[in-house]
């Protein structure tokens, strides 16, 4: 091991949560992308996620960040490569609050190293499923939901829903089923049988559909890149 994995592996320790433990699809189907330095030191790059999201990710990153104002409250599930919490802390600025959750320690000391300086930013190891409390402007899965086995895709969905305070919104960015022509099509399809088991279900199951308690939101759902790509919105009602 190089001094400076030793040096990251010390400092993922001083982020470990005891009481989260890694779960087994995690280790078992995405060790290579998120659970060793290696994986950092390749994937994150904004080249790299824009590449892998296919020149993607600035276009999808913009509208989230479109509806997120100065002195927000926003929940990032799970950590991204590239630079959207940077931007996302940006976005909600002082005045604000991000507060983001990854089960991966060696995450969370990433994102710690990306956003020093910004005290408005909180990043802790702790599950996506875990419920919290209502009192958030805005919750963001930013393709988290492809990556989890379909009984937690639901579990994550409603406990985004629930940490959505009323007149906030929870924001889906995800794989969707792209169009029949679609080239990258067959592509994705072999993609996902390769490498990315709990995918194909994004191209077949709505995410309205996976929340327990749907008829609390009001639902907006847009494709980008013909079809491959999903924005959905859930806002609550201001009741
Ligand atoms: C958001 S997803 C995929 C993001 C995207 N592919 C990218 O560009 O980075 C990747 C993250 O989800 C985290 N993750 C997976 N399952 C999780 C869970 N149950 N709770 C919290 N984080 C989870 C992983 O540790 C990883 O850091």
């Amino acid at each position: 091991m190089s001094d400076r994995d030793a040096r990251f592996v010390r400092a993922v320790g001083k982020v470990g949560n005891p009481e989260t433990a890694l779960p087994d699809y995690l280790e078992r189907t995405y060790w290579w992308a998120y659970l060793r330095p290696a994986s950092i030191r390749i994937f994150d790059h904004k080249v790299i996620v824009s590449a892998i999201l296919w020149g993607q990710y600035r276009r999808l990153s913009d509208i989230v960040l479109t509806r997120i104002a100065g002195g927000n409250r926003v929940l990032q599930l799970a950590c991204v490569y590239g630079d959207l919490s940077q931007r996302l802390a940006r976005q909600v600025g002082p005045e604000g609050a991000l507060d983001i959750v990854d089960v991966a320690p060696i995450q969370i000391a990433n994102i710690l190293r990306k956003l020093v300086g910004m005290d408005w930013v909180r990043a802790s190891v702790a599950d996506a499923t875990t419920t919290r409390s209502g009192s958030f402007d805005c919750v963001l899965s930013f393709f988290l939901l492809h990556e989890m086995p379909d009984p937690l895709k639901r579990r994550v969905v409603d406990a985004a829903l629930a940490a959505v305070a009323p007149g906030g919104r929870a924001m889906f960015v995800d794989y969707a089923c792209p169009l029949r022509w679609h080239p990258l099509r067959p592509v994705m399809a072999a993609v996902f049988a390769l490498l990315e088991p709990y995918a194909t279900a994004m191209w077949h199951t709505p995410i309205a559909a996976l929340a327990s308690h749907p008829q609390e939101f009001s639902w907006t759902r847009e494709t980008r890149f013909a079809g491959l790509f999903q924005v959905v919105i859930a806002e609550r009602f201001n009741v």
